[in-house]
């Protein structure tokens, strides 16, 4: 076993430890399904066991906990009070106020801020320490690309789940894109799933989610139907499985797909349940063509997929959920903010702004991110024939519901 796997082995577990996780597994009844409660802030050490990822050598990880280090560092300083008076001491002498919506564009805005020197010097410090973050996992990961390779091969064809793969798949122009600033973005480097899950957990989530707590803790808080009858999951957009292996550790008597346009995020997220042995299966298609049956699934979750989507590929995907859910079924929509939220919408001040044209443009690729902000999701939803509610808001994102007329 190369050390890669053994440290990955160390970090993972065999079906016995998910089972002492999940808890043994129930026969399917007619009545409401069993949903475990797991909380992230209190995980046992099976699932830590089970959740875990390393790198194979301590080289990288040192690396990527200064990037974590900087990356506090730089974000406190951001958020400091001296910084917020500094920002507002430079935009009065603008003229501006900060507190105040402003009709200036996402564009004008984050030009108007980026004159300003510590603002300037701190954008450009945060989008350098990410190409580091990526570029110091990417080469680790490759350093064993044989091995890894290897491994994935052998996953693909390894239970419990399944994999489905589709090489014809046809992979849209914004799929394409290095998101993130990602080489290779989701679709073009074979190892990226790897590089993904290695570096954002060790990066951005900066030690917030090193056993999937932040996944954990808002698929804990996606709804259900009212009937409780949860037999069948999908999780859309799924990248690594980590917003979707804890569906089935919450509802472990349901089947569980996942469902990613990038084959190298989903060999990945297959090659991870394999490893945890989680029963969970995967699919390689586009969210706008599930080629599920009508009807199929009792809750279809979403997380972080819809602000990095296409408007016009938001407008498919929207009616491909309510199609394949039954009625009654539940859609659990978990993602940045948009206009039509009753309690909290995007920023409209100049920092709020200009920090979303940075997003959008500089720092983090997500081109789409702008126009998903700014639409209406929930009218969106309520158009395709769903009824739209709002649970309490969680950490950082937030939750919508949308539930198929019964
Ligand atoms: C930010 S990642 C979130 C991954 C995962 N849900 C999580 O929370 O860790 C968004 C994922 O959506 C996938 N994606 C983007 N467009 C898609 C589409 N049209 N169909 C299926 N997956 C898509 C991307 O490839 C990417 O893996």
């Amino acid at each position: 076993m190369v050390d890669m796997e053994r440290r990955t082995a160390l970090a993972t577990a065999s079906a016995a430890i998910a089972a002492a996780t999940t808890g043994s597994a129930a026969a399917k009844t007619s009545g409401p399904s069993r949903d475990v409660k797991i909380d992230p802030n209190n995980l046992t050490d099976a699932q830590k066991k089970m959740l875990g990822i390393r790198f194979r050598k301590l080289d990288p990880e040192s690396h990527l906990d200064f990037v974590t280090g900087f990356r506090r560092v730089l974000g406190r300083q951001g958020g400091s009070r001296a910084s917020a008076e500094e920002v507002q001491r430079y935009l009065k002498s603008k003229g501006v106020s900060a507190g105040q919506d402003t009709d200036l564009s996402h564009e004008d805005s984050w030009n108007l801020m980026v004159q300003n020197g510590p603002y300037a010097a701190q954008l450009r410090l945060m989008c350098s320490i990410q190409s580091v973050m990526w570029d110091r996992a990417s080469r680790a990961l490759h350093a064993d690309r044989h091995d890894l390779l290897a491994a994935l091969e052998k996953s693909d064809v390894s239970g419990p789940g399944k994999l489905e793969l589709d090489p014809d798949l046809e992979i849209p122009d914004t799929a394409r894109h290095e998101i993130h600033q990602q080489p290779g973005g989701y679709c073009g480097d074979p190892l990226g799933g790897f590089v993904y899950h290695h570096a954002v957990t060790q990066g951005f989530r900066a030690g917030t989610a090193d056993h999937d707590e932040n996944h954990i803790e808002y698929t804990q808080a996606h709804a259900k139907p009212t009937d409780g009858m949860v037999n069948r999951i999908l999780d859309i957009g799924c990248g690594t499985g980590q917003s979707t292996t804890p569906m089935k550790m919450r509802f472990p008597d349901a089947e569980v797909w996942g469902l990613e346009v990038g084959a190298p995020m989903i060999r990945y997220a297959h090659y991870r349940a394999a490893k945890m042995g989680l029963d969970v299966n995967f699919r390689h298609a586009l969210a706008e063509n599930t080629k599920f049956p009508d009807n199929h699934f009792d809750l279809v979750t979403d997380h972080l997929l819809f602000h990095e989507v296409a408007p016009d590929r938001i407008a498919m995907i929207v009616p491909e959920i309510f199609r394949i859910l039954r009625p009654g079924g539940v859609f659990s929509h978990h993602d940045l903010l948009t206009e039509g939220h009753p309690t909290i919408q995007p920023s409209h001040t100049v920092p709020g702004k200009a920090r979303l044209w940075e997003t959008r443009r500089h720092n983090n690729y997500e081109t789409h991110y702008l126009a998903y902000s700014q639409s209406d999701f929930p009218e969106q939803l309520r158009k395709a024939g769903f009824e739209v509610s709002f649970p309490p808001p969680t950490t950082g994102t937030r939750h919508v519901t949308a539930t198929k007329p019964a």
